[in-house]
């Protein structure tokens, strides 16, 4: 095993002191080992595999210099449980990305397939990495072999996180991984309660996507139908 200097090394320069600082105190807690792979380079957020005994996580780190903090803002000071939140950068980051935290426990809490959340410090989470050993594909880079059971697990995950007053926000064939055939749900910084103003548009959103992207891969899905079968 690398000696703790050496593990550390390949971070520095590469991130602000304040995330380096939390980076290796996630390392120090047994998090992860190290980073490995870069997945993805968000709008807000860069994504990362990181090395864990035999396997790997997900790290996903929210950029304090280059993210855009006043959309960020707008999502979450309609949020009920953020009410008040002041406009600062920081804070702001901080709160989104314990929201997100957050958001992934409760959603796994319903039963929806959801990367197991492990650890959160103000703009890092530490996540299941979902797939074997590499990151599953997207729904919308690997279509299902079954569409419509696809589509049919994908209707009771929204259903069953509407029951529990929650909706995605940001739900598409991009978040959506396809993993041994089977929907598992990501990326939940946009998701919100049912007490927020604007719940409702973000679940009708979501329920357009995904009939947008099943008719156009080739079913006849009706999008008040699927509205209906959530709502009803
Ligand atoms: N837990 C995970 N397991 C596997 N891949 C993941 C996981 N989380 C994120 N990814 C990959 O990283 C990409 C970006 O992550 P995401 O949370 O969607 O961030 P962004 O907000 O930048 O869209 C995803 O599209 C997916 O390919
Ligand atoms: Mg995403």
């Amino acid at each position: 095993m690398a000696k703790p200097n050496e593990k550390f090394k390949t971070l520095k320069n590469v991130f602000d002191d304040y995330t380096e600082k939390n980076l290796f105190k996630l390392i120090s807690e047994g998090h992860f080992e190290g980073l490995s792979t870069p997945i993805a380079i968000g709008k807000e957020a860069n994504v990362f595999a990181a090395r864990k005994g035999d396997g790997f996580v997900i790290v996903k780190i929210y950029r304090l210099e280059t993210c855009d903090f006043n959309r960020m803002y707008d999502y979450i000071k309609m949020d009920s449980r953020y009410i008040g939140l002041k406009k600062k950068k920081r804070e702001i980051i901080f709160a989104w990305t314990q929201r997100e935290y957050r958001n992934l426990h409760k959603v796994r809490s319903t039963g929806v397939k959801v990367p197991t959340p492990y650890a959160f410090v103000d703009n890092i989470i530490v996540m299941e990495l979902i797939g074997e050993n590499e990151p599953a594909p997207k729904l919308k880079d690997e279509l299902p072999k079954n569409k419509d059971e696809f589509l049919e697990k994908i209707i009771s995950f929204i259903k069953k996180m509407h029951e529990a007053g929650i909706v995605h926000g940001d739900l598409s064939e991009f978040n959506i991984l396809n993993y041994r055939d089977s929907p598992v749900f990501i990326d939940f910084s946009q998701t919100t309660v049912s007490e927020t103003a604007n719940y409702t548009e973000l679940l009708e959103r979501d329920i357009s996507n995904i009939a947008r992207f099943f008719n156009k891969i080739g079913l006849s899905v009706d999008r008040e139908k699927i509205k209906k079968r959530i709502t009803g």
